[in-house]
Formats: structure tokens, C-alpha cells, sequence
């Protein structure tokens, strides 16, 4: 793993507790539109997961404070919701969810899914990461299975990477590595896996533009890369 990586997840686990208590703060600035934003991401849930059959399983890598987990339980998904820092696998398990710890650039999956969701976690991860993280989730998935993440658009930020502690509500007293992919840099890496792409779009921001979001299929059958 990347020391980049190595290093945000040593200052995760010393200020999960602010993360969790800012994540409100932010929310609460602007009730209306962090509604709007959780719709949005709901029906971007439903529509990648569609195809799946009632209980598949599922695994959310970085769950955080396990929201989106949660509402993936109540589509009928099987979930597993993981991440690394104690606090947030505190936050987790008190929502009920079936919770492991997991760092996917470490630990070896424990069985198959028929979905991987992991949203907003690709900031904290270099190239080469991301390379490693999509080649292990699509030797994890069950044929046809789906791989849903989003990451930073570099064409919105002056910068590449960063190590950086948010002014404002995001303020966690630490800096944490920022990496931003541009769509190029993540269709190379894409197209080094067997990975197909189902879906490309970009979205958030003032433009639309500040995330890339892409649902990547499975297709061992006809690719055989
Ligand atoms: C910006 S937060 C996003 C949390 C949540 N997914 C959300 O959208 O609210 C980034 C998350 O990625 C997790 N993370 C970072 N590196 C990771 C790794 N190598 N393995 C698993 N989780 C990781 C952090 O612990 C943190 O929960």
C-alpha cells in the first residue's frame, strides 16, 4: 500500500470521531441540499444494482459512518460494510450492519460479492493504488458482478495530489492525501483490468463535473484479457 494511503488511515483513526461529528455539521448547513444529495445517490444505488437478484451480497469498502450501507441493506441486499479507523466500525455496528474491518490495499476478501461500492474513498488512494484496488475487486466479484466507485475530478482542482485539512466544517486537525484522477487516468487504468465500463458520468459541483463516477461490469466471459 502507499504510504500516502498508510499515513491518512493512521489520521483516520485518530479523528474518526471528528469526521462523524463534522459530517453532521456539514449536513445541517444546508438541510435541503444534502437531502437532494443523498436522493441522488440512492437512485444512483438502485439503478447500478438493478440487475442483482433479491439478497445478493454485497460489500461497501470505507462505510464511514455506514449510511450508505444501511440503505443498501433495505433494497433486500445482503451487505457487508467495512472500514479500517475504531470509531467509524463503532458508528457502523451501531446501525446492525454486518461490519469487518477491511483495508483493501492490505487484506485478502474473505469471499465473493456480487456488488462493490466505494464512494468518495478513491481521493485517498495514488495510481497505483487505484490500479491494485480495481484488479483485486474484479477478481473478488461474481461473474456479470458490479464495481460502483467515484473519485475527484482533477479538471476541477489546480493540483493533482495534496495533503490537505479542509478549512470550515471539513476540518479534522490533520492533513489527509488528496489524489485527483483525471477520466483519462482511470480509463488507462480500467483498460489494464478485464473491467467493462457499464456507466460513465460526471457529476456534483458547480459544473457537474467534480466527480467521476463510473459502474464497471464483470464480463469475464467476453473479455478474456
Ligand atoms: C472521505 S471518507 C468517505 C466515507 C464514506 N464512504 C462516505 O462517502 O461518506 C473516506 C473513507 O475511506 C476509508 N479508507 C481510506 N483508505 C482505505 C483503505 N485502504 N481501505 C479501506 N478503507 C479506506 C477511510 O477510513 C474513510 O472512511
Amino acid at each position: 500500500m502507499s504510504k500516502e494511503n498508510k499515513q491518512t488511515l493512521e489520521v483516520y483513526q485518530k479523528t474518526a470521531h471528528i469526521y462523524l461529528e463534522n459530517n453532521e455539521t456539514h449536513d445541517a448547513m444546508d438541510i435541503e441540499k444534502a437531502k437532494k444529495k443523498k436522493e441522488a445517490l440512492e437512485t444512483l444505488i438502485k439503478e447500478s444494482f438493478k440487475g442483482l437478484e433479491e439478497h445478493a451480497k454485497v460489500l461497501e469498502i470505507g462505510s464511514a459512518d455506514g449510511i450508505n450501507a444501511a440503505y443498501i441493506q433495505s433494497l433486500g441486499y445482503d451487505v457487508t460494510a467495512s472500514d479500517v479507523a475504531d470509531d467509524f466500525l463503532k458508528e457502523i455496528r451501531k446501525r446492525n450492519l454486518k461490519t469487518i474491518r477491511f483495508n483493501v490495499l492490505e487484506d485478502d476478501f474473505m469471499e465473493k460479492y456480487y456488488a462493490v461500492f466505494c464512494w468518495r474513498v478513491f481521493v485517498h488512494f495514488t495510481k497505483e493504488d487505484a490500479l491494485k484496488i480495481i484488479k483485486k475487486v474484479y477478481d473478488n466479484l461474481e461473474e456479470n458482478g458490479i464495481f460502483l466507485f467515484n473519485a475527484i475530478n482533477k479538471e476541477t482542482k489546480s493540483v493533482e495530489e495534496e495533503w490537505i485539512d479542509f478549512e470550515g466544517e471539513y476540518h479534522m486537525g490533520q492533513k489527509r492525501y488528496y489524489h485527483y484522477f483525471s477520466q483519462e487516468d482511470l480509463d488507462d487504468i480500467i483498460a489494464q483490468t478485464n473491467f467493462h465500463i457499464k456507466d460513465f458520468h460526471k457529476e456534483g459541483g458547480e459544473n457537474h463535473n467534480k466527480w467521476l463516477v463510473y459502474t464497471l461490469q464483470k464480463k469475464e466471459s467476453i473479455n478474456q484479457k
